[in-house]
């Protein structure tokens, strides 16, 4: 029940970022918002040593989220096996700046990918590794493809359920109506309002769709010269379940590429695309790609379906 209702709050925070949406209020639900940080971004940690893995690990959150309520729990769990993780709230309109990823794709990459570099810079570390999810995870393959000073510190990224090949924008938006009636009126009026710029990139015909496809066809077999860059270790994690982007939308069939399924290693876990920040299959799947440890023992959850 509590991941359930997580896992619903960033699209609800959407739903309420606008003030006269007064009514919205009455509903339980606005309690536990009230409780969050609605800044989002937990402290990072530069003097962060770890002992378990080489690199810092940075977790890039999705379509209008923020750290405070995507990809927390993972952090969390990560800080407490002893990685030293970061996060940043990207692309955020300053209407509601606690609500990132809406903004422009080409202008928020740099905006993230400068974050990502500071990290870097500040923790004096080699290399980072990536992990996003959604809108997040396609960050973790555009940053490298857009900024080469990221392509050259990245080592490992881990996308999950990425819109790589053009989602659909009514699939995107449907976000925001994940907690049915009580914030559909509302979560509309916020899009009439802020705009989705993100939405129309992650579309197909959308910049970062072209973007995307443009390096697919320049693909000539060789790591590098498609939409994966040199030196990095790509894994992509998808659920069979996920109907909002399907896995022909996330996966990238290029050298050393890593196309994930859930279900191949747990069948029967229903996650879908929301779901995928707060599975423990995926969670799995995730530490497995960092360590390398391909084969590595996958605790296997029942996903939420949404
Ligand atoms: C593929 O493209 C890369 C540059 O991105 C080039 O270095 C390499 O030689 C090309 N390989 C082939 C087989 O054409
Ligand atoms: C990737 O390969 C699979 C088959 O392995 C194919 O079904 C799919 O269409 C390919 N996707 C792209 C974007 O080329």
């Amino acid at each position: 029940m509590r991941f359930q209702l997580l896992a619903l709050l960033p699209f609800v925070l959407q739903a309420y970022a606008v003030p006269s949406a007064k009514s919205a209020r009455d509903d339980p639900i606005w309690d536990a918002i009230l409780a969050m940080d609605l800044v989002g971004n937990p402290p990072n940690d530069y003097s962060c040593k770890s002992t378990v893995h080489p690199n810092p690990v940075f977790l890039i959150h999705a379509l209008s989220a923020n750290p405070g309520v995507d990809l927390n729990l993972l952090q969390d769990d990560m800080k407490a096996k002893g990685y030293c993780t970061y996060s940043y709230t990207y692309g955020a309109h300053t209407l509601a700046p606690w609500i990132g990823g809406m903004t422009a794709m080409r202008d928020s990459v740099e905006d993230l990918s400068n974050a990502i570099l500071n990290v870097v810079q500040k923790t004096g570390a080699d290399k980072i590794d990536l992990v996003g999810h959604s809108e997040g995870g396609v960050m973790t393959l555009y940053a490298p493809l857009r900024n080469p000073e990221v392509a050259a510190v990245v080592e490992r990224t881990v996308a999950l359920g990425p819109a790589v090949h053009g989602a659909q924008y009514f699939g995107l938006t449907r976000l925001f109506y994940i907690d049915g009636t009580v914030s559909r009126t509302i979560a509309q009026g916020v899009l009439d309002l802020l705009g989705c710029e993100a939405c129309d990139d992650m579309a197909t015909g959308g910049a970062v769709y072209e973007d995307f496809l443009a390096a697919s066809n320049s693909y000539n077999g060789t790591q590098g010269s498609g939409i994966i860059q040199a030196g990095t270790k790509p894994t992509i994690i998808m659920s069979t379940h996920d109907t909002l982007v399907e896995v022909s939308v996330s996966m990238v069939n290029e050298t050393g590429v890593r196309n994930v399924l859930v279900q191949d290693s747990c069948p029967d876990d229903p996650v879908g695309h929301a779901g995928l920040a707060w599975d423990t299959s995926v969670w799995s799947l995730v530490y497995n790609a960092l360590e390398e440890n391909y084969d590595g023992p996958v605790e296997c959850g029942q996903g939420i379906p949404a």
